[in-house]
């Protein structure tokens, strides 16, 4: 498979490193210096394109390899005010796109367990949820992509909890679920739901050792994405 890679930062050299042992060519690769190289005519010498820049550039370049037809996974967080915007073009144009807040395996399998927990607490109403996350301090979104994806679980199915906030002055509001987030080097990820009551505490945590599983995730869905049109997550290409 031949992959363009647009942003060439921590994801986009271990993404390049993972495609390269499965087989696959890097045909493009675009960061900053060279952004102006990101053309339709050499996005369309890929089969796929492989997003993972910024909050900030997310967005365009999103747009710009759906203008080019080129299908399209992109991992880039803090960017969610758009997605809805570039769905409707997605569909509209017939393109090919997938975006996922995480794309390691493990932490896919952690949000099944995060839907199952939230319905089996939702009755139990003596416990209330709350959320960390740490990442590195170079992380420039907070909460992370994951921790959003993480509450929208858990308020879709604890019906006590009317939205998230991760304001320090809202955390003892019980309508609210409350994510913390802390900047530690060198953490690539680690999100932690907990529910605690008078009586005892659960608590789920997933740990991200290194980057190899997000860009694993990414090349897996790339795989899974070329010759297909629609719109897509990792539920589909992990068959959750
Ligand atoms: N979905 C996931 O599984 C997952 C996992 C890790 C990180 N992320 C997200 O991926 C993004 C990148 O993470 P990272 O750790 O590689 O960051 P990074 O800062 O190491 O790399 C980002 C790269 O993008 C480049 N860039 C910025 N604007 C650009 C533009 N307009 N065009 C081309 N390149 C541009 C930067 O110069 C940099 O080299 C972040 O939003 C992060 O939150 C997602």
């Amino acid at each position: 498979m031949k992959i363009a890679l647009i942003g060439y930062g921590k994801m986009g050299k271990t993404i390049e490193s993972i495609a390269l042992q499965r087989g696959h060519e890097v045909v493009l690769k675009i960061d900053v210096a060279n952004a102006a190289d990101m053309t339709a005519e050499n996005l369309q010498k890929a089969d796929v394109a492989i997003e993972f820049t910024s909050p900030h550039s997310a967005y365009g370049n999103v747009m710009k390899c759906l203008q080019a037809g080129i299908p399209l996974v992109c991992g880039s967080t803090g960017w969610l005010d758009k997605m809805e915007e570039v769905k409707q073009y997605c569909r509209q144009h017939n393109g090919s796109f997938l975006y996922a807040s995480n794309f390691s395996v493990g932490v896919n399998i952690f949000f099944e367990i995060n839907k199952r927990l939230a319905e089996l607490m939702n009755p139990h109403a003596g416990y209330d949820v709350r959320m960390e996350e740490i990442h590195h301090t170079q992380k420039l979104d907070a909460p992370s992509g994951t921790a959003v994806t993480l509450a929208e679980q858990v308020l879709e199915r604890v019906e006590r909890k009317k939205g998230w906030t991760y304001h320090e002055d809202a955390k003892n509001d019980p309508s609210l679920l409350h994510i913390t987030s802390k900047r530690i080097d060198p953490a690539p990820g680690t999100h932690t739901v907990t529910y605690s009551s008078d009586i005892d505490t659960i608590e789920i945590t997933h740990t991200a050792h290194n980057r190899d599983g997000f860009a694993t995730g990414a090349v897996l869905a790339a795989e899974f994405l070329k010759g297909k049109t629609g719109i897509f997550s990792m539920k589909e290409v992990l068959g959750l």
